[in-house]
């Protein structure tokens, strides 16, 4: 059978990939720090390349940011797209890397080997996943097994800022029948998921002020009023004591989940403790009501991502600053309106300003919250491929994190995007010593070489 021929040149294959991957990673494409422009052009390149070894006429494409990468390929029907990330996250802070980020390798672990590295998994593993499966079905068979669209960006861990403007200015070249898209994760280790649920994400930075300079604490401490003071009271009024967001009209466009998720979701069998207990933690911080499933998957969070003022460096400063900052995020459900929580974010704060001080604002991502239909019949072709692949049943599930794309494609291109991945929860992504498990990578290039084959036959 020619699924059997690819599936046995991927095993037999996977030195030769794995190195292509970790020449990948080698790139510091870290699309959020201008410093970094250069490796991000570069990784497009190497993926240019690599596409082209693959018989794909691709092609860098330049946005005002980092460019995308697209290649097109002719097969039989149907035409998909495939979508994954190039860029990846700031790798600080750097002391708690155990080896160089930027210079991978596999190690061993108690659980297995793992490729280490920033963006092994999040997302030069996943998006390798897909291609490398091209590969080998391309060296068995000659030609892929259906017509396929790479759109691969550089922007999507700082907000992809010049997607959308592409998008519609190639609306036509993108168009395809579905998208595929590999940038999330696994259920549990061992069951594959198809996510159909992405939460969004608003993002806001704010700075209060208050004295024209930083000043003694001595001389100025109990008459001043300290900018800190201002923003951890405003901060620390987020939450009630039972997990409620408390910012006015937050919950509107959260919907309540049918009966059938519910149960659905249930019978997923989802291990909070064992989740919480992997990293360091034994208790739900949300919402009193609701399950921790819902928690990360259904409702809305209000997260500080980061605070910051006065003096933070060695030793010991009086000072009382003039100034208090926080990065502070909301994930997004349901039909919740990002511009409709920033502005009354933004009035719930300003009216809590004291007199003397005032607060200046800065606009980060935004995004709605996005759900995937599953009726194209990719769908369940593809849970059945990954059923044969993976040792438990493949699931539908929710996914707490945000990829703005996927809603995108339905409202700009009418396209359905089916998100499939081999992440795990303790893949440390965003993290020091991110790793991809060496299975994953595996079995994520077998998993592509199944889908592909029971969506084009
Ligand atoms: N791959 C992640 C999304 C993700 C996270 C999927 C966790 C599954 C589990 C993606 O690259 C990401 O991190 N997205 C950002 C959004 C962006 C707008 C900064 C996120 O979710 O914070
Ligand atoms: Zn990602």
């Amino acid at each position: 059978m020619s699924l059997d021929a690819v599936l046995a040149r991927i095993d037999s294959d996977l030195p030769a990939a794995t190195d292509r991957l970790l020449e990948l990673l080698r790139i510091q494409s870290i699309s959020t720090d201008p410093a970094y422009k250069a490796a991000c052009d570069k990784a497009a390149d190497w993926l240019v390349a690599d596409l082209q070894s693959l018989g794909v006429s691709a092609e860098k494409r330049a946005t005002p940011g980092h460019p995308m990468v697209v290649g097109h390929v002719d097969g039989p029907g149907p035409h998909v797209l495939f979508y994954g990330h190039y860029d990846v996250q700031p790798v600080d802070p750097l002391n708690l890397w155990n080896r160089d980020p930027f210079d991978p390798a596999i190690e061993e672990t108690a659980k297995g080997k793992v490729i280490r590295g920033r963006g092994a998994s999040d997302d030069k593993g996943q998006l390798m996943t897909f291609i490398e499966a091209c590969r080998a079905w391309k060296a068995e068979h000659g030609s892929l097994p259906c017509k396929i669209t790479f759109f691969l960006e550089g922007e999507e861990e700082s907000g992809s800022p010049s997607l959308v403007p592409f998008m519609k200015e190639n609306a036509d070249e993108l168009k395809a029948e579905i998208a595929l898209i590999c940038d999330t994760g696994l259920f549990q280790s061992k069951t594959p998921a198809i996510m159909t649920m992405l939460r969004g994400l608003l993002g806001e930075e704010m700075t209060i002020t208050g004295p024209d300079k930083d000043l003694h604490s001595g001389m100025y401490g109990g008459i001043a009023m300290n900018p800190a003071r201002v923003l951890t009271k405003i901060l620390g009024g987020l939450f009630d004591d039972n997990g409620v967001i408390q910012v006015p009209e937050l919950y509107e466009g959260v919907p309540e989940l049918s009966d059938e998720i519910k149960a659905q979701w249930a019978g997923l069998g989802f291990d909070a403790e064992g989740f919480l207990g992997d990293v360091g933690l034994s208790v739900p911080a949300g919402e009193s009501h609701v399950t921790p499933l819902e928690m990360i998957w259904a409702r809305p969070t209000a997260e500080i991502n980061g605070i910051w003022s006065g003096y933070t460096g060695d030793g010991f400063k009086t000072v009382l600053p003039s100034e208090a900052h926080a990065k502070i995020s909301f994930r997004l459900v349901g039909t919740q309106d990002p511009e409709a929580i920033r502005k009354n974010f933004r009035a719930w704060v300003e009216a809590q300003l004291p007199a003397d001080c005032k607060v200046a604002w800065k606009d980060h991502s935004c995004s709605p919250a996005s759900q995937m239909s599953t009726e194209h019949p990719a769908f369940e072709a593809a849970r059945k491929a990954l059923s044969d692949e993976w040792p438990d049943p493949a699931a539908y599930a929710g996914c707490g994190g945000s990829i703005p794309i996927a809603g995108y494609f339905k409202t700009i291109l009418d396209m359905d995007a089916m998100l499939v991945g081999w992440g795990k929860d303790d893949d440390q992504i965003h993290s020091p010593n991110e790793k991809y498990d060496l299975e994953s990578y595996h079995m994520g290039i077998r998993s592509w070489a199944r889908i592909l084959d029971a969506i084009s036959s």
